[in-house]
């Protein structure tokens, strides 16, 4: 029994010695110290059946070299920890002078996706319910709700689009498809008082050039209450162009044509790069086009359910997208559509 102690003694250290990793630790723990069947718990089993003196003294030396093979066995485990942690430290160290890696490219809101949310948050801030409205819509909210007789020569101004021939369904020229649409929707007994913006793309059959293309962005925005006037009007543009650009704005009206307001108007801005000097932006005009407006046509108050001797109402609608142009000084429209990196990576 002695001899079979030391020869598994000899045994494992000339094993331990060949193990280099923390797996081949675990299968030599296996291998001799496995409760069921590793080599040193069998002599231990077998300490059982011989007498009483022989016992204690075998019991004694195999306690011996269970320790003695403990220590070493220990002592390789540290040794191999401490390996592996140099080499972790060796792979992850930090090289002070390694370049930054290139930040991953990441998205950001179109140009006229910002001027929207800047728009629908001046607007909301106003009072003003922020709505959205079909794109693919009928004739009649496009134009015949808005007080544009069946033959009248706007409608060919607008260049529509139309589904296929005699249909009524187009895709809309501009978003003033929502006034009658919102009227109807917020005041189904004709007795409410209704604020509306409403931003939205828009479709025309244009020849493209820098300043046309066939889908645009609009924001409208109307209100319908008692005693509505002009003064009104100018004062709620002023307002929105004031919270748009962050100072007062100077504006003008001119007389202009739109079936649905009576009276309408086109409305200058007095030019914000130069102050009305005259320069570039403004093609040294010292105003800006902005947006048409007027007072809601009796018609289209009464399309939408209003009774006009006792409502009236206000709207103005202008180009998201020139706003958006204005804003950054975008030469050509065509660029917002393009999807080109190079021109979206710039706002
Ligand atoms: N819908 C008109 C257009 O696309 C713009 C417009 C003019 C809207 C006058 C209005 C308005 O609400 O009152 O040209």
């Amino acid at each position: 029994m002695k001899q079979e102690l030391k020869k598994i003694q000899e045994e494992f250290k000339k094993q331990l010695k060949e193990v280099a990793d923390f797996a081949g630790l675990s299968d030599l723990e296996q291998k001799f110290f496995s409760r069921k069947n590793g080599e040193f718990t069998s002599i231990m089993k077998g300490l059982k059946e011989l007498t009483d003196d022989v016992k204690k003294e075998m019991g004694q030396m195999a306690n011996d070299v269970k320790k003695d093979l403990e220590g070493l066995f220990e002592d390789k485990r540290l040794q191999i920890q401490q390996k592996e942690m140099a080499d972790i430290v060796e792979r992850e160290s930090i090289d002070v002078t390694q370049p930054l890696l290139p930040k991953k490219a990441k998205g950001h809101l179109h140009p006229i996706t910002q001027a929207q949310d800047k728009m629908e948050e001046i607007a909301s801030n106003m009072g003003f319910v922020i709505e959205d409205g079909p794109e693919l819509e009928s004739d009649y909210y496009v134009f015949g709700a808005l007080n544009f007789p069946d033959d009248h020569p706007a409608r060919e101004s607008m260049d529509t689009f139309y589904i296929s021939d005699n249909t009524d369904w187009c895709m809309r020229a501009h978003v003033s498809n929502m006034q009658v649409r919102l009227m109807r929707k917020y005041n189904e007994d004709g007795t409410k008082a209704v604020r509306a913006a409403y931003p939205g793309k828009v479709f025309r059959n244009e020849a493209l050039d820098a300043t046309h293309e066939h889908t645009f962005h609009q924001f409208e925005a109307f209100v319908v209450d008692r005693n509505i006037n002009i003064g009104n009007l100018v004062a709620v543009i002023k307002e929105l162009l004031r919270g748009l650009y962050g100072r007062e704005v100077d504006v003008r009206l001119r007389p202009g044509y739109f079936p649905f307001v009576e009276p309408g108007f086109e409305m200058d801005m007095k030019c914000l790069f130069c102050r009305g000097e005259g320069c570039r932006v403004c093609k040294h005009l010292g105003w800006v086009e902005m947006l048409g407006c007027g007072l809601m046509h009796p018609n289209v108050l009464r399309e939408g359910g209003y009774d006009p001797q006792e409502w009236s109402g206000l709207a103005f609608g202008m180009g998201l997208t020139r706003l958006a142009m204005m804003r950054y000084s975008i030469e050509d429209i065509r660029h917002f559509m393009s999807g080109d990196l190079r021109f979206l990576q710039q706002f």
